[in-house]
C-alpha cells in the first residue's frame, strides 16, 4: 500500500513522526513536503498529496498542518478526495467505515505525537463496510460532480 504524506510548517513534526511510524511497518511512503520549519502555504501541499490519491498512484494519504482543518480543507478540493479531519481513534476507524475516507488530516498543534500515531495506526487498520454506506458516499460523491 503506497500512502501520501503532506504537511506545512505547523504540521512538519508529526508528518516526520508519521514518515517514520509507517516506513517501520513496511509501507510505501511518498512524502510531498514541505520539509522544513520555514512558513509555507498548506494548500500547495494538500494539492501535491491530494492528487497522488486522486490519481490512484497513492492509495490513500495522511496530511497534517497545526489545527488539520486547513490542509483537510484544501484536500477536499480536489476531485475524488474525501478527506477526514480526526483527533481521536474512534474517529480515525469510523471514517474509513462509514465514509471510506481516502485521506485524514491531523493538527500537530492539537495532537500530540503518540495519539497522532495511534490515529494512523486506527485509520489504517479499518476497513470500509459498504453496504448502506456506499449509497451515502455514492450521493456525496454526486454533490462533487455537481458542483466541481
Ligand atoms: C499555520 O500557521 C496554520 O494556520 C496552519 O498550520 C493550519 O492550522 C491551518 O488550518
Amino acid at each position: 500500500m503506497k500512502i501520501a504524506l503532506g504537511c506545512d510548517h505547523g504540521g512538519l513534526n508529526l508528518k516526520n513522526a508519521i514518515k517514520k511510524h509507517l516506513e517501520e511497518q513496511n509501507y510505501e511512503v511518498e512524502d510531498f513536503g514541505t520539509y522544513s520549519t520555514e512558513s509555507v502555504d498548506y494548500p500547495d501541499y494538500a494539492k501535491k498529496a491530494a492528487m497522488a490519491v486522486s490519481s490512484g498512484d497513492a492509495d490513500c494519504g495522511i496530511l497534517v498542518c497545526g489545527t488539520g482543518i486547513g490542509i483537510g480543507i484544501s484536500a477536499n478540493k480536489v476531485k475524488g478526495i474525501r478527506c477526514a479531519t480526526v483527533g481521536d481513534t474512534f474517529s480515525a476507524r469510523m471514517t474509513k467505515a462509514h465514509n471510506n475516507a481516502n485521506m485524514i488530516a491531523l493538527g500537530e498543534r492539537v495532537t500530540g505525537i503518540g495519539l497522532g500515531l495511534d490515529i494512523v495506526d486506527a485509520y489504517l487498520n479499518s476497513e470500509f463496510e459498504g453496504g448502506r454506506h456506499q449509497k451515502r458516499i455514492d450521493k456525496m460523491m454526486e454533490i462533487e460532480s455537481e458542483n466541481l
